[in-house]
Protein backbone atom coordinates (compact mmCIF):
# COMPACT_ATOMS: atom_id res chain seq x y z
CA UNK A 1 0.00 0.00 0.00
CA UNK A 2 1.28 3.55 -0.30
CA UNK A 3 0.19 6.88 0.62
CA UNK A 4 1.28 10.92 0.53
CA UNK A 5 3.12 12.69 3.14
CA UNK A 6 1.43 16.09 2.07
CA UNK A 7 3.99 18.62 2.69
CA UNK A 8 3.28 21.03 -0.89
CA UNK A 9 6.21 20.94 -2.86
CA UNK A 10 8.16 18.39 -0.84
CA UNK A 11 5.90 15.97 -0.09
CA UNK A 12 6.26 12.35 -0.43
CA UNK A 13 4.77 8.80 -1.39
CA UNK A 14 5.56 6.09 1.30
CA UNK A 15 5.15 2.48 0.56
CA UNK A 16 5.02 -0.60 3.08
CA UNK A 17 4.45 -3.99 1.90
CA UNK A 18 6.10 -7.30 1.40
CA UNK A 19 9.11 -8.13 -0.85
CA UNK A 20 9.81 -4.10 -1.53
CA UNK A 21 13.30 -4.33 -1.56
CA UNK A 22 13.53 -5.82 -5.35
CA UNK A 23 11.57 -2.79 -6.59
CA UNK A 24 13.32 -0.18 -5.22
CA UNK A 25 15.11 0.58 -8.51
CA UNK A 26 11.48 0.59 -10.02
CA UNK A 27 10.02 3.00 -7.15
CA UNK A 28 12.77 5.64 -7.09
CA UNK A 29 12.20 5.32 -11.58
CA UNK A 30 8.67 5.74 -10.84
CA UNK A 31 8.96 9.05 -8.11
CA UNK A 32 11.14 10.80 -11.09
CA UNK A 33 14.67 10.05 -9.73
CA UNK A 34 16.89 9.96 -12.72
CA UNK A 35 19.35 6.76 -13.04
CA UNK A 36 22.16 7.98 -12.56
CA UNK A 37 25.55 7.33 -10.26
CA UNK A 38 24.03 6.97 -6.19
CA UNK A 39 25.35 5.47 -2.90
CA UNK A 40 23.79 2.76 -0.92
CA UNK A 41 24.27 3.75 2.88
CA UNK A 42 24.11 1.03 5.19
CA UNK A 43 25.57 -1.12 8.10
CA UNK A 44 27.51 -4.17 8.20
CA UNK A 45 24.73 -6.14 9.78
CA UNK A 46 21.64 -5.00 7.28
CA UNK A 47 24.33 -4.90 4.39
CA UNK A 48 25.24 -8.61 4.91
CA UNK A 49 21.54 -9.35 4.44
CA UNK A 50 20.20 -7.14 2.34
CA UNK A 51 22.64 -4.83 0.08
CA UNK A 52 22.51 -7.57 -2.65
CA UNK A 53 19.34 -7.03 -3.44
CA UNK A 54 18.91 -3.76 -3.62
CA UNK A 55 22.28 -3.12 -5.36
CA UNK A 56 20.99 -5.57 -8.09
CA UNK A 57 17.26 -3.76 -8.43
CA UNK A 58 19.14 -0.53 -8.52
CA UNK A 59 21.16 -1.79 -10.92
CA UNK A 60 18.18 -3.02 -13.13
CA UNK A 61 16.63 0.28 -13.61
CA UNK A 62 20.28 2.22 -14.59
CA UNK A 63 21.25 3.57 -11.22
CA UNK A 64 24.73 2.72 -10.69
CA UNK A 65 25.44 2.50 -7.00
CA UNK A 66 28.54 3.15 -4.82
CA UNK A 67 27.91 0.78 -1.58
CA UNK A 68 28.70 2.43 1.76
CA UNK A 69 28.49 0.47 3.95
CA UNK A 70 29.53 1.44 8.29
CA UNK A 71 30.00 -0.01 11.60
CA UNK A 72 26.44 -0.97 12.99
CA UNK A 73 25.51 1.14 16.21
CA UNK A 74 25.02 4.35 17.76
CA UNK A 75 28.81 5.25 18.12
CA UNK A 76 28.71 5.49 14.21
CA UNK A 77 25.85 8.49 14.41
CA UNK A 78 29.26 10.54 14.13
CA UNK A 79 31.07 13.43 12.66
CA UNK A 80 34.15 11.12 11.93
CA UNK A 81 32.18 8.60 10.46
CA UNK A 82 29.95 11.48 8.61
CA UNK A 83 33.34 12.87 6.96
CA UNK A 84 33.98 9.24 5.68
CA UNK A 85 30.48 9.04 3.74
CA UNK A 86 31.33 12.41 2.04
CA UNK A 87 34.48 11.39 0.92
CA UNK A 88 33.18 8.04 -0.48
CA UNK A 89 30.55 10.36 -1.74
CA UNK A 90 32.63 12.82 -3.64
CA UNK A 91 35.14 9.50 -4.58
CA UNK A 92 31.97 7.99 -6.08
CA UNK A 93 31.31 11.34 -8.16
CA UNK A 94 27.78 11.57 -6.63
CA UNK A 95 26.50 15.28 -8.44
CA UNK A 96 23.34 17.09 -8.32
CA UNK A 97 21.45 14.32 -9.61
CA UNK A 98 22.13 11.72 -8.15
CA UNK A 99 20.27 9.98 -4.63
CA UNK A 100 21.42 8.42 -1.10
CA UNK A 101 19.21 5.21 -0.41
CA UNK A 102 19.95 5.02 3.17
CA UNK A 103 19.16 1.03 3.87
CA UNK A 104 19.14 0.52 8.16
CA UNK A 105 17.84 1.33 11.16
CA UNK A 106 17.24 5.12 13.01
CA UNK A 107 20.93 5.07 12.73
CA UNK A 108 21.81 4.79 8.88
CA UNK A 109 18.47 6.65 7.95
CA UNK A 110 19.60 9.93 10.58
CA UNK A 111 23.03 9.67 8.98
CA UNK A 112 22.79 9.03 5.80
CA UNK A 113 19.88 11.54 5.60
CA UNK A 114 22.10 14.26 7.44
CA UNK A 115 25.21 13.53 4.39
CA UNK A 116 22.37 13.53 1.70
CA UNK A 117 20.54 16.93 3.25
CA UNK A 118 24.31 18.34 3.03
CA UNK A 119 26.64 17.00 0.13
CA UNK A 120 26.44 19.76 -2.24
CA UNK A 121 23.66 21.56 -0.21
CA UNK A 122 21.55 18.86 -0.71
CA UNK A 123 21.05 15.74 -2.99
CA UNK A 124 17.61 13.37 -3.30
CA UNK A 125 17.28 10.73 -0.44
CA UNK A 126 15.40 7.86 -0.34
CA UNK A 127 15.04 5.95 2.90
CA UNK A 128 14.69 2.25 2.97
CA UNK A 129 13.95 1.31 7.19
CA UNK A 130 14.71 -2.02 8.32
CA UNK A 131 14.84 -1.83 12.20
CA UNK A 132 10.73 -1.61 13.45
CA UNK A 133 11.83 2.04 15.12
CA UNK A 134 12.84 3.02 11.63
CA UNK A 135 10.04 1.66 9.94
CA UNK A 136 7.55 3.14 11.99
CA UNK A 137 9.25 6.35 13.25
CA UNK A 138 12.71 7.49 12.27
CA UNK A 139 12.36 7.27 8.42
CA UNK A 140 9.28 9.53 7.87
CA UNK A 141 9.57 13.48 9.15
CA UNK A 142 12.74 14.34 7.63
CA UNK A 143 14.69 14.65 11.11
CA UNK A 144 18.08 14.24 10.19
CA UNK A 145 21.61 14.27 12.29
CA UNK A 146 24.79 13.28 14.31
CA UNK A 147 25.58 13.10 17.67
CA UNK A 148 28.22 15.50 19.33
CA UNK A 149 30.33 13.24 21.61
CA UNK A 150 27.48 12.15 24.43
CA UNK A 151 25.09 14.84 23.14
CA UNK A 152 22.50 13.02 20.92
CA UNK A 153 20.98 14.46 17.92
CA UNK A 154 22.86 17.96 18.89
CA UNK A 155 23.09 18.77 15.11
CA UNK A 156 21.13 18.13 12.25
CA UNK A 157 19.10 19.57 9.84
CA UNK A 158 15.09 18.94 8.88
CA UNK A 159 15.26 17.32 5.63
CA UNK A 160 12.65 15.50 4.24
CA UNK A 161 13.22 12.21 1.51
CA UNK A 162 11.82 12.14 -1.84
CA UNK A 163 10.16 8.52 -0.83
CA UNK A 164 9.76 6.04 2.22
CA UNK A 165 9.98 2.18 1.18
CA UNK A 166 9.68 0.11 4.21
CA UNK A 167 9.61 -3.44 3.76
CA UNK A 168 8.18 -5.47 6.48
CA UNK A 169 9.97 -8.55 5.24
CA UNK A 170 13.07 -7.21 6.72
CA UNK A 171 11.73 -7.34 10.05
CA UNK A 172 12.33 -11.17 9.96
CA UNK A 173 15.68 -10.86 10.76
CA UNK A 174 15.76 -8.13 13.50
CA UNK A 175 16.66 -9.32 17.11
CA UNK A 176 13.31 -9.99 19.53
CA UNK A 177 14.58 -7.27 21.30
CA UNK A 178 14.90 -4.68 18.54
CA UNK A 179 11.66 -5.55 17.49
CA UNK A 180 9.89 -5.32 20.43
CA UNK A 181 11.25 -1.93 21.70
CA UNK A 182 9.64 -1.14 18.38
CA UNK A 183 6.45 -1.84 19.52
CA UNK A 184 7.08 0.99 22.26
CA UNK A 185 6.58 3.87 19.43
CA UNK A 186 3.59 1.59 17.70
CA UNK A 187 1.55 1.88 21.05
CA UNK A 188 2.37 5.73 21.57
CA UNK A 189 0.45 6.57 18.33
CA UNK A 190 -2.35 4.78 19.82
CA UNK A 191 -2.20 6.85 22.88
CA UNK A 192 -1.58 9.89 21.81
CA UNK A 193 -4.11 9.88 18.88
CA UNK A 194 -5.91 6.91 17.86
CA UNK A 195 -7.72 4.79 20.94
CA UNK A 196 -9.03 2.19 18.16
CA UNK A 197 -5.57 0.93 17.22
CA UNK A 198 -4.93 0.23 20.96
CA UNK A 199 -7.47 -1.70 20.32
CA UNK A 200 -6.92 -3.68 17.35
CA UNK A 201 -3.09 -4.42 18.82
CA UNK A 202 -4.49 -5.72 21.80
CA UNK A 203 -6.53 -7.89 19.64
CA UNK A 204 -3.79 -8.70 17.14
CA UNK A 205 -1.06 -8.66 19.69
CA UNK A 206 -0.28 -12.63 19.10
CA UNK A 207 0.35 -12.36 15.68
CA UNK A 208 2.58 -9.30 15.87
CA UNK A 209 4.58 -11.15 18.02
CA UNK A 210 4.66 -13.97 15.87
CA UNK A 211 5.78 -11.25 13.07
CA UNK A 212 2.73 -12.11 11.01
CA UNK A 213 3.50 -9.89 7.61
CA UNK A 214 -0.05 -8.66 6.63
CA UNK A 215 -0.36 -7.49 10.67
CA UNK A 216 2.99 -5.82 9.85
CA UNK A 217 2.01 -3.99 7.14
CA UNK A 218 -1.12 -2.77 8.61
CA UNK A 219 0.77 -1.91 11.90
CA UNK A 220 3.29 -0.17 10.19
CA UNK A 221 1.12 2.05 7.41
CA UNK A 222 -0.97 2.98 10.39
CA UNK A 223 1.49 4.10 12.83
CA UNK A 224 3.38 6.29 10.06
CA UNK A 225 -0.04 7.11 8.53
CA UNK A 226 -0.25 8.66 12.05
CA UNK A 227 3.26 10.56 11.82
CA UNK A 228 3.23 12.04 8.62
CA UNK A 229 -0.75 13.24 9.73
CA UNK A 230 1.00 15.31 12.59
CA UNK A 231 4.57 16.00 10.25
CA UNK A 232 2.04 17.56 7.66
CA UNK A 233 0.73 20.02 9.98
CA UNK A 234 4.12 20.80 12.21
CA UNK A 235 7.00 20.38 9.96
CA UNK A 236 9.42 21.73 12.70
CA UNK A 237 7.62 20.50 15.77
CA UNK A 238 6.61 24.45 16.86
CA UNK A 239 3.28 22.45 17.93
CA UNK A 240 1.32 19.70 17.34
CA UNK A 241 4.51 17.65 16.61
CA UNK A 242 5.23 17.77 20.48
CA UNK A 243 2.71 15.60 20.98
CA UNK A 244 5.10 12.35 19.33
CA UNK A 245 7.73 13.51 22.79
CA UNK A 246 4.99 11.42 24.79
CA UNK A 247 7.00 9.54 27.32
CA UNK A 248 10.17 10.97 26.04
CA UNK A 249 11.05 13.14 28.91
CA UNK A 250 11.32 10.68 30.91
CA UNK A 251 12.63 8.14 28.35
CA UNK A 252 15.09 10.39 27.73
CA UNK A 253 16.02 11.28 31.44
CA UNK A 254 16.48 7.29 31.94
CA UNK A 255 18.44 6.84 28.54
CA UNK A 256 20.56 9.24 29.38
CA UNK A 257 21.30 8.62 33.80
CA UNK A 258 22.44 5.09 32.32
CA UNK A 259 24.69 6.27 30.13
CA UNK A 260 22.68 4.66 26.93
CA UNK A 261 24.09 1.10 28.53
CA UNK A 262 20.64 -0.33 30.34
CA UNK A 263 17.64 0.46 27.79
CA UNK A 264 17.21 0.28 24.16
CA UNK A 265 15.28 3.85 22.95
CA UNK A 266 11.93 2.12 22.91
CA UNK A 267 12.41 0.43 26.13
CA UNK A 268 13.06 3.81 28.26
CA UNK A 269 9.89 5.42 26.93
CA UNK A 270 7.72 2.77 27.37
CA UNK A 271 8.45 3.09 31.21
CA UNK A 272 8.37 7.17 30.27
CA UNK A 273 5.24 6.45 29.15
CA UNK A 274 3.82 4.52 31.56
CA UNK A 275 5.00 7.07 34.13
CA UNK A 276 2.87 9.81 31.84
CA UNK A 277 0.00 7.90 32.26
CA UNK A 278 0.42 7.99 36.37
CA UNK A 279 0.99 11.86 35.88
CA UNK A 280 -1.88 12.26 33.53
CA UNK A 281 -4.22 10.33 35.60
CA UNK A 282 -3.23 13.16 38.55
CA UNK A 283 -3.39 16.16 35.91
CA UNK A 284 -5.39 15.87 33.56
CA UNK A 285 -7.92 13.31 34.74
CA UNK A 286 -7.21 10.14 32.67
CA UNK A 287 -9.07 7.31 33.91
CA UNK A 288 -6.90 4.98 36.62
CA UNK A 289 -8.09 2.20 34.37
CA UNK A 290 -7.20 3.98 30.97
CA UNK A 291 -3.90 4.01 32.67
CA UNK A 292 -3.62 -0.02 34.02
CA UNK A 293 -4.96 -0.62 30.68
CA UNK A 294 -1.56 1.18 28.70
CA UNK A 295 0.52 -0.23 30.57
CA UNK A 296 -1.06 -3.99 30.78
CA UNK A 297 -0.36 -3.40 26.56
CA UNK A 298 2.99 -2.61 27.33
CA UNK A 299 3.91 -5.41 29.25
CA UNK A 300 2.21 -7.86 27.25
CA UNK A 301 4.42 -6.43 24.31
CA UNK A 302 7.53 -7.66 26.54
CA UNK A 303 8.11 -3.97 27.90
CA UNK A 304 8.48 -2.76 30.96
CA UNK A 305 6.43 0.21 32.41
CA UNK A 306 8.01 1.05 35.98
CA UNK A 307 10.73 2.84 37.06
CA UNK A 308 13.82 0.55 38.32
CA UNK A 309 15.03 1.20 41.97
CA UNK A 310 17.43 3.67 42.25
CA UNK A 311 15.94 6.01 39.15
CA UNK A 312 15.99 9.11 41.07
CA UNK A 313 19.80 9.75 40.94
CA UNK A 314 21.92 13.29 40.23
CA UNK A 315 22.27 12.16 36.65
CA UNK A 316 18.96 11.41 36.24
CA UNK A 317 17.68 14.77 37.39
CA UNK A 318 20.57 16.77 35.44
CA UNK A 319 19.09 15.02 32.38
CA UNK A 320 15.69 15.83 32.99
CA UNK A 321 16.66 19.72 33.84
CA UNK A 322 18.84 19.89 30.44
CA UNK A 323 15.93 19.04 28.49
CA UNK A 324 14.69 20.71 25.31
CA UNK A 325 11.62 21.61 26.75
CA UNK A 326 12.10 22.52 29.70
CA UNK A 327 11.75 26.62 30.61
CA UNK A 328 12.32 27.85 34.36
CA UNK A 329 11.92 24.78 36.81
CA UNK A 330 9.27 23.59 34.28
CA UNK A 331 9.18 21.42 31.57
CA UNK A 332 6.57 21.12 29.22
CA UNK A 333 5.16 17.41 29.29
CA UNK A 334 2.88 15.15 27.05
CA UNK A 335 0.07 14.09 29.11
CA UNK A 336 -3.05 12.36 28.39
CA UNK A 337 -6.60 13.66 29.22
CA UNK A 338 -8.05 10.43 27.89
CA UNK A 339 -6.49 6.84 25.90
CA UNK A 340 -6.20 8.42 22.12
CA UNK A 341 -5.58 12.01 23.06
CA UNK A 342 -2.80 13.99 24.17
CA UNK A 343 -2.43 17.76 25.88
CA UNK A 344 0.75 19.60 26.54
CA UNK A 345 0.93 20.19 30.09
CA UNK A 346 3.72 22.40 32.46
CA UNK A 347 4.65 20.41 35.33
CA UNK A 348 7.63 21.29 37.64
CA UNK A 349 10.13 18.84 38.66
CA UNK A 350 8.33 18.37 41.55
CA UNK A 351 5.42 17.16 40.51
CA UNK A 352 6.85 15.08 37.34
CA UNK A 353 9.20 13.35 40.41
CA UNK A 354 6.50 12.68 42.89
CA UNK A 355 3.81 11.56 39.84
CA UNK A 356 6.03 9.79 37.72
CA UNK A 357 6.22 6.75 40.23
CA UNK A 358 2.67 6.98 41.96
CA UNK A 359 0.63 4.06 42.30
CA UNK A 360 -1.95 4.20 40.17
CA UNK A 361 -4.81 3.95 43.02
N1 LIG B 1 14.93 10.88 12.85
C1 LIG B 1 14.00 10.57 13.73
O1 LIG B 1 12.89 11.12 13.72
C2 LIG B 1 14.30 9.50 14.73
C3 LIG B 1 13.25 8.94 15.47
C4 LIG B 1 13.54 7.89 16.35
C5 LIG B 1 14.85 7.44 16.49
N2 LIG B 1 15.85 8.03 15.75
C6 LIG B 1 17.24 7.56 15.86
O2 LIG B 1 17.27 6.22 15.43
C7 LIG B 1 18.34 5.55 16.09
C8 LIG B 1 17.83 4.26 16.61
O3 LIG B 1 17.31 3.49 15.54
P1 LIG B 1 17.40 1.90 15.53
O4 LIG B 1 16.81 1.40 16.77
O5 LIG B 1 16.88 1.44 14.24
O6 LIG B 1 18.97 1.66 15.67
P2 LIG B 1 20.06 1.03 14.68
O7 LIG B 1 20.03 1.69 13.38
O8 LIG B 1 21.32 1.03 15.45
O9 LIG B 1 19.55 -0.46 14.50
C9 LIG B 1 19.53 -1.34 15.61
C10 LIG B 1 20.31 -2.61 15.32
O10 LIG B 1 19.55 -3.44 14.47
C11 LIG B 1 20.29 -3.82 13.32
N3 LIG B 1 19.33 -3.99 12.26
C12 LIG B 1 18.60 -3.04 11.62
N4 LIG B 1 17.75 -3.60 10.78
C13 LIG B 1 17.92 -4.94 10.85
C14 LIG B 1 17.32 -6.05 10.24
N5 LIG B 1 16.30 -5.90 9.39
N6 LIG B 1 17.77 -7.28 10.56
C15 LIG B 1 18.76 -7.46 11.46
N7 LIG B 1 19.36 -6.44 12.09
C16 LIG B 1 18.95 -5.20 11.80
C17 LIG B 1 21.30 -2.74 13.13
O11 LIG B 1 22.43 -3.19 12.43
C18 LIG B 1 21.64 -2.38 14.58
O12 LIG B 1 22.58 -3.27 15.08
C19 LIG B 1 18.84 6.49 17.15
O13 LIG B 1 20.05 7.08 16.72
C20 LIG B 1 17.75 7.55 17.25
O14 LIG B 1 18.25 8.82 17.65
C21 LIG B 1 15.59 9.04 14.89
ZN1 LIG C 1 11.28 7.63 20.19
Amino acid sequence: MEFVVDLGRSSYQVTVGCGLLTAIGRLARDAGLSPNRCALVTDANVGRLYADVVLQSLRREGFDAALIEIAPGEPSKSFPVLQTIYQRLADAELDRESTVFALGGGVVGDLAGFAAATYLRGIALVQVPTSMIAQVDSALGGKTGVNLKDAKNLIGAFYQPRLVIADVDTLESLPEREFREGLAEVIKYGAIMDEGFLDWLEREMQLILERHPERLVSMVERSLRHKAAVVSRDEREEGLRKILNFGHTLGHALEASTSYGNYLHGEAVAIGMASAARLSTKYQGLKVEEAERLCQLLEAMGLMTVLPPGWLSTEFIRALRLDKKRRGDKVEFVLLDRLGHAVTHKLTFDQIIAGAEAPLN
